[in-house]
């Protein structure tokens, strides 16, 4: 292991040219899913795929493929990949880290003129993020079967605009069956969390994933008169809301130190200054390694939300839209990453993600795991998300040597 070395200044590169594509004025980039600047971020990517020498598929979803072709062909591809969509104040390396990664996987297996015994692919998976269309992760859903198709491009933005409706319009509504056989799955992120940085380890070998559960809430009170409308007689909309995000924050609180509980989307209606809201639109985000607490969790917010409603006259209309249970990855694939770190001598550990990532998903129809780097601050999901040029060729070499260990050579 280690004889073939990736290109950290390669990697690096594209990462900073591709980040010009949605870049904002604050050092990130909006890269919503399915937009114009997703599209032309895509484009470059498919052509870099082509230009490695990769035959580029993309399926009904709009997951794009580049595959390098192995001795043999027969065999399932070893395949790893991420997501090229961005939050609204998204990072430079959020998703697109694990795209060009790959890439560069690709790359240095053609520098050093090796063919594997199974393909490599590099994927890049449609909206990841569920920014724009909820839930997260519904393309490699798709692909994993946990979603059906159908369902997948009925997702539809605040707008009314579907995903279906996207892809064709961007042009990567592909004709590719969903799903296919896959050997072994590896995924390389940023951390997103201040573990690795606080701890100063250089790879996160991620042993699992937690839990998580959106919500859709409707609150629904009385327009009325900011003035002549005593404030004992209210329904506002607003008010209740307000209670159950403070509760919310308490939900996560009261199972510190691993639960997580946000609102992040709020909608108010009519939202303007001299009306009392008449409804209020929002959701809420629970997360926890552990399920069953994730379950109580559960509970303790549809007590909140019914204890609100009563108290302030409110109807409510409440929907968990998704549930991605606890993800333990696979023990051989994760066994690979820890020795490709210990053979690089990276400083390592073993780690849960945080985050959801489109790894969870293809985990249920492959071998997988997925390998972190720190981020600056723990801070992502945030245009000011930074990693240093070593961290990031560090993870691409682990991923390479992973990689290679389930390809064969
Ligand atoms: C994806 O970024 C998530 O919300 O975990
Ligand atoms: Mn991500
Ligand atoms: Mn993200």
């Amino acid at each position: 292991m280690g004889d073939i070395k990736i290109d950290g200044k390669r990697l690096w590169n594209s990462l900073m040219e591709m980040a010009k594509i949605g870049a904002t004025d604050k050092g990130g980039v909006c890269r919503l899913a399915l937009t114009d600047v997703d599209k032309e971020a895509r484009d470059l990517f498919v052509r870099w795929c082509e230009e490695a020498g990769c035959k580029v598929t993309i399926d009904q979803m709009g997951n794009i493929f580049g595959r390098r072709e192995g001795k043999n062909p027969d065999s399932p591809p070893v395949m790893t990949g991420s997501h090229i969509d961005s939050q609204p104040t998204g990072g430079k390396y959020d998703g697109i880290y694990g795209v060009l990664s790959g890439l560069e996987v690709i790359r240095a297996l053609n520098d050093a003129g090796v063919e594997t015994e199974a393909p490599i692919e590099v994927s890049a998976w449609t909206n990841e993020e569920g920014s724009r269309f909820a839930p997260a992760m519904v393309a490699s859903g798709v692909f994993a079967g946990v979603f059906d198709l159908e369902y997948g491009l009925s997702r539809a933005d605040l707008d009314g605009k579907t995903m279906g409706e996207e892809l064709v319009r961007i042009g990567y509504a592909g004709e590719v069956p969903m799903g296919k056989p896959v050997k072994a799955f590896f995924e390389t992120h940023i951390e997103q969390g201040p573990i690795l940085e606080d701890e100063d380890k250089t790879i996160g070998v991620v042993t699992d994933a937690q839990g998580q559960r959106w919500y859709e809430c409707t609150f629904t009170g009385q327009e009325a008169h900011a003035g002549p409308t005593p404030m004992t007689t209210r329904r506002d909309a607003l008010v209740g809301a307000a209670r159950v995000i403070e509760a919310v924050n308490r939900i996560g609180l009261a199972h510190a130190p691993l639960a997580c509980a946000t609102v992040g989307l709020v909608q108010v209606y009519p939202n303007s200054r001299n009306t009392i809201p008449g409804s209020v639109f929002f959701a809420v985000d629970l997360r926890h390694p552990d399920d069953a607490t994730l379950s109580k969790m559960d509970g303790e917010l549809r007590a909140a939300i019914e204890e609100v409603a009563a108290a302030v006259k409110l109807e409510t209309a409440l929907e968990e839209i998704w549930y991605s249970p606890p993800v333990p990855f696979d023990g051989e694939c994760v066994a690979a990453v820890r020795r490709a770190a210990e053979a690089n001598g990276f400083a390592h550990r073993n780690i849960v993600s945080g985050a959801g990532h489109d790894a969870c998903y293809v985990s249920r129809v492959a071998p997988t795991s997925m390998i972190f780097i720190p981020c600056e601050g723990g801070i992502s999901h945030n245009e000011s998300e930074e990693a240093t040029p070593e961290h990031v060729a560090a993870g691409c070499q682990v991923l390479l040597d992973a990689m290679l260990e389930r390809a064969g050579s």
